[in-house]
C-alpha cells in the first residue's frame, strides 16, 4: 500500500474540527479557558504553525534524541567532571537545576491548557507535542542532579526547590504562575511560548550550552542543547496566534501580553543567568557577557519579530536598554550578600583578573560596583567576616519579588515605586514592575512577598534564623562562597608584594 507523503494529508488531518451538539461551543471552549476574544471558530482554523511534524516523525526523533543526551551523560560519568569542575561551575549548575525543572513541569500545564483549550486546531496539535517536550526536560533535568546528590544534598534542589518559600523560588513561581499556568490558552501562547521562549529560553539553554563546552562540562552542555531543539520547535506556536489576533483587531491586546511577559522574563533573568553567566563561570570559559547574550538573543530577536509582525517594541525599551548594564550586577551583590539564602554558592566572581573582565565588558564597573566589592574585600582581609553577612532582609519588589536594586554610588537613584491599592501599599523595583500590577490588580494584589509575610507575623521566629527554616534552607543547603574566599587571598598576595 502507497504510503502518502506528509504533506498531502497534514492540513487535511490537523485542520479536523468538529460541530459540538451535545454541548455549546461555549460549554466546549470556555472562554476564560481558551481566550478566544469573539474571534471565530473560521478565523482560528486560519492558524498556520511553521513548524510541523507527525507523530510517527516527533516519537523517533525524541528517542534518538534521549538516546544521544543519556549515553553522553553515561559515557562521562566515570571522568567524574563535577568533582574536577570549578566551584564556580558547579553553583552554576545548582542554581539551574533548582529554578529549571519544575519550572518545565509548570510548562507541561501551559502546553496542556493550549492542547485542550485552544480555538486553533493547529494549536492544539503543536501543544500535544510541547506537552510531551515539557515532561522530557523535567524528567532529564530532575534525573541528570540525581548522580550527584552523593556529592552534596544542594543538587537535590531539582526536586526541591521550587516546592519551597526560599525566595528564588517565589519569585520563579510567581513569574512562570504568572505566564504560564494562569492563563488561557491564547494568552499562554503568546506569554510563554512567545516572549519567553522565543528569547529567555534560547539564551539560556544555548548560551550556558557555549559556556558549558567551554568549561569542557560535555554533559550539560548536550543535555541543554537537546532540550532547546525542542523549545525552538514549540516556541513557534505564538506567532501565528499573534497573526490571528492583529488581523482580528487585538493588536493592543496582543501587545500587553508580550510587554507583560518580557518584563518579567528579563528580571527573573537578571536574577538566575545574569550571575551565572558574569560571575559564577570560570572568566576564561565566559563566551560573552550576560549583556553580549541578552543584546544577541533577546534585543535583536524580539526587535526584529516585533517590528516584523506590525508589533511594537515594549514602551519600556529604553529602561531595558538601560537596566541591561546596571541589574543583574545588583542582584548579583545581593545574591552573593545574602549566600545562606540561597541553595547553590554563589562565587563572587571578582578577583583582580575577574574585575579587569568585568571593566571591560561594562566600562564603569569598578567606579559603581567594585567600590563595594572593596568594602567587602576588606573586611575579608581583616578577618570581618560577619560585616559580609545579612542580619536583615532586602526591600522586595510585589511584583518580580526580587530586591530593589540600583547602582551604589555616585550614580545612586534608586527608587521604589509606591502604589496604593484597595488601603494596601505596594513597593516596585521599577515603572514597569509596577505597569504589570496596574493592568489587573486582582491577579497580584493577594500575593505576599517574602518581606510581606515577614512582617505579617507568617515567619518565626522573626528573624534570619527563622526566614531560613521558612525557606526550607538546612545549614548544609544554605549557600556560601563558592571559592571559600580564595579569590580575597589574591589581593593580600597583591598588597604584599606592593609593599
Ligand atoms: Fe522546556
Ligand atoms: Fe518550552
Amino acid at each position: 500500500m502507497a504510503i502518502l507523503a506528509r504533506d498531502d494529508w497534514y492540513d487535511l488531518t490537523r485542520t479536523t474540527n468538529w460541530t459540538a451538539s451535545y454541548v455549546s461551543e461555549d460549554e466546549l471552549f470556555p472562554e476564560e479557558m481558551s481566550g478566544a476574544r469573539g474571534i471565530p471558530a473560521s478565523a482560528w482554523e486560519t492558524y498556520d504553525e511553521p513548524y510541523k511534524t507527525s507523530y510517527p516523525e516527533y516519537v523517533e526523533i525524541q528517542r534518538e534524541k534521549d538516546a544521544g543526551t543519556y549515553s553522553i551523560k553515561a559515557a562521562l560519568e566515570r571522568d567524574a567532571f563535577v568533582d574536577k569542575a570549578d566551584p564556580g561551575w558547579v553553583s552554576t549548575m545548582q542554581a539551574h537545576y533548582g529554578a529549571i525543572p519544575l519550572g518545565e513541569y509548570l510548562a507541561t500545564i501551559g502546553e496542556a491548557r493550549m492542547a485542550r483549550f485552544s480555538k486553533a486546531p493547529g494549536n492544539r496539535n503543536m501543544a500535544t507535542f510541547g506537552m510531551m517536550d515539557e515532561n522530557r526536560h523535567s524528567q532529564l533535568q530532575l534525573f541528570f542532579p540525581h548522580a550527584n546528590i552523593k556529592r552534596s544534598v544542594k543538587w537535590d534542589w531539582a526536586h526541591k526547590g521550587l516546592r519551597t518559600n526560599e525566595w528564588a523560588a517565589v519569585a520563579a513561581r510567581s513569574a512562570f504562575d504568572d505566564m504560564v499556568s494562569s492563563r488561557d490558552a491564547i494568552s499562554t501562547a503568546i506569554m510563554l511560548t512567545f516572549a519567553f521562549e522565543t528569547g529567555f529560553t534560547n539564551m539560556q539553554f544555548l548560551g550556558l550550552a557555549a559556556d558549558a563546552a567551554e568549561t569542557g562540562d560535555h554533559t550539560f552542555a548536550s543535555l541543554i542543547s537537546s532540550i532547546q531543539t525542542d523549545e525552538s520547535r514549540h516556541s513557534q506556536q505564538g506567532g501565528p496566534a499573534l497573526e490571528i489576533l492583529i488581523e482580528n483587531g487585538k493588536k493592543d491586546e496582543a501587545q500587553q501580553l508580550i510587554d507583560v511577559a518580557i518584563w518579567r522574563s528579563w528580571k527573573l533573568f537578571s536574577v538566575l543567568t545574569g550571575p551565572i553567566m558574569d560571575y559564577y563561570t570560570p572568566v576564561e570559559s565566559r563566551k560573552l557577557s550576560f549583556k553580549e547574550f541578552m543584546q544577541e538573543w533577546i534585543v535583536a530577536q524580539f526587535e526584529r519579530q516585533l517590528l516584523d509582525m506590525g508589533l511594537n517594541k515594549p514602551w519600556y525599551w529604553d529602561t531595558f536598554m538601560r537596566d541591561l548594564e546596571i541589574t543583574h550586577h545588583g542582584m548579583h551583590m545581593g545574591v552573593w550578600y545574602w549566600r545562606p539564602t540561597v541553595w547553590w554558592d554563589p562565587a563572587a566572581g571578582v578577583s583582580p583578573e575577574e574585575r579587569e573582565w568585568l571593566e571591560e565588558k561594562y566600562p564603569g564597573w569598578n567606579k559603581r560596583w567594585g567600590r563595594v566589592w572593596d568594602v567587602i574585600t576588606d573586611n575579608l582581609l581583616n578577618g570581618r567576616e560577619e560585616l559580609t553577612l545579612p542580619e536583615t532582609l532586602p526591600l522586595i519588589c510585589n511584583m518580580c519579588n526580587i530586591p530593589i536594586t540600583h547602582i551604589p554610588g555616585d550614580d545612586w537613584e534608586i527608587k521604589d515605586w509606591q502604589y496604593e491599592h484597595e488601603g494596601r501599599l505596594y513597593h516596585f523595583g521599577s515603572e514597569p514592575d509596577l505597569w504589570c500590577f496596574k493592568i489587573d490588580p486582582d491577579r497580584y494584589k493577594g500575593h505576599l512577598t517574602i518581606v510581606d509575610r515577614f512582617l505579617a507575623g507568617l515567619i518565626q521566629p522573626a528573624n534570619l534564623e527563622g526566614a531560613l527554616q521558612y525557606m526550607g534552607l538546612t545549614p548544609e543547603e544554605m549557600g556560601r562562597d563558592a571559592h571559600m574566599y580564595a579569590w580575597v587571598e589574591k589581593f593580600r598576595q597583591a598588597k604584599a608584594a606592593a609593599a
